[in-house]
């Protein structure tokens, strides 16, 4: 079964830590809070705790892993080298939500990498997460703690309900704070190219390198209406969820329609949009970007067939953050609707 460690205080940290690092040492997988999402980690550097991971998660093995590290040095310890760009993005974000992909040197398992010659290296900012890279001294390949194609963990207990039982150990250090996951980019291009929108945003890097690219599969997706019944694939909810574009009238209209036909709806949306909608049940997300890309996942979490058959969500301004959150949340949409 699986072992949870709690950590209340500052002095309860060092038994969770220690007792986990043991644990990853023996060449387990073991859960732990990052600033943006519950990861589960294990000893990079051997395959066989690698493959427990993708045995846990249910995750297709061509997905490449991250390798966290702690410091700057230990990461250069994982790739042939470091470009300037890439030694400018760890001295402006790190340690902090961003991913930077490099040419690997092996030192990783090869089933962390999936094969590619590339690997994604981070430092997390957390205090959990720092203390344990630090105590079991073993750069951990960590992807997010869920069961593959759920929302990414931000909460022990979003852990708990997907993996108790199939991961050797849990830390408990609380709910994490970005919410979404780290910014991904690749520096081995000549022009830096993002390839998953997360907790930096391409403003901020941008600011630090100059021009930045976008992955041309991530651009545009929004206005593009998604086949009805398109299978779930990421950070699906319990129920079909809609992506509706437009004013608070015309979401209200969407769920007049909806619950006329039957229907229980669910929505989530801004906390100022949310107090102007009346349906079954509404989770308000927050004042601002930052806060509703904190409290999405969970959103996506609460939502269950018992209570609703349906959930629309609104959308959200493209900058800053707010790229990341529609990124996550076109992804488990089953539908866009357009006004
Ligand atoms: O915030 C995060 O990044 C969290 C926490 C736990 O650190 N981790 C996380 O890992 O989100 P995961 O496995 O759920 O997502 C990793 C992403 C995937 O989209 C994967 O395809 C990409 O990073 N990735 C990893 N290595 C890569 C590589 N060598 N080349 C291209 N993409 C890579
Ligand atoms: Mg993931």
């Amino acid at each position: 079964q699986t072992k949870r460690m709690y950590i209340d205080n500052e002095n309860d940290a060092s038994e969770a830590l220690a007792a986990a690092s043991v644990l990853l040492r023996e060449g387990e997988t073991v859960a732990f809070p990052t600033e943006t999402v519950y990861g589960l980690g294990a000893d990079a550097t051997k395959k066989e705790a690698v493959s427990k991971i993708f045995k846990a998660k249910g995750r297709p093995e061509d997905n490449p892993l991250i390798a966290h590290v702690a410091t700057k040095k230990q990461l250069k310890n994982l790739v042939t080298s470091l470009p300037v760009v890439a030694e400018k993005l760890i001295d402006a974000f790190t340690p902090g939500p961003l991913t930077l992909v490099l040419p690997s040197n092996g030192t990783c398992a090869e089933n962390v990498t999936a094969g590619l010659s590339t690997i994604g290296v981070r430092i997390p900012d957390h205090p959990v997460a720092r203390g344990l890279l630090k105590k079991c001294d073993l750069p951990l390949a960590a992807p997010s703690a869920n069961i593959s194609g759920k929302p990414s963990p931000t909460t022990a207990d979003h852990v708990w309900s997907d993996l108790e039982g199939r991961i050797a150990g849990l830390v408990d250090g609380g709910a994490t704070g970005v919410g979404v996951e780290s910014t991904v980019i690749d520096c081995t291009q000549e022009i830096p190219v993002i390839l998953r929108p997360g907790g930096i945003t391409k403003e901020q890097l941008e600011g630090e390198i100059g021009q930045v690219m976008i992955d041309p599969a991530l651009a545009g997706t929004a206005s593009q209406p998604k086949a009805p019944g398109m299978k779930y694939t990421h950070y699906a909810p319990d129920v079909p969820m809609w992506l509706v574009d437009g004013s608070a009238e015309a979401i209200q209209s969407v769920i007049d329609t909806e619950r006329k036909g039957g229907k229980r709806v669910g929505v989530m949306a801004s906390t100022e949009t949310a107090a102007k909608l009346h349906a079954d049940r509404t989770i308000p997300l927050g004042s601002d970007l930052r806060e509703i890309a904190a409290s999405l996942y969970d959103a996506l979490r609460v939502f269950k067939h018992e209570d609703v058959d349906l959930i629309l969500c609104e959308t959200f301004d493209l900058e800053g953050i707010g790229q990341a959150v529609m990124n996550r949340l076109e992804k488990a949409a089953t539908e866009f609707v357009a006004n």
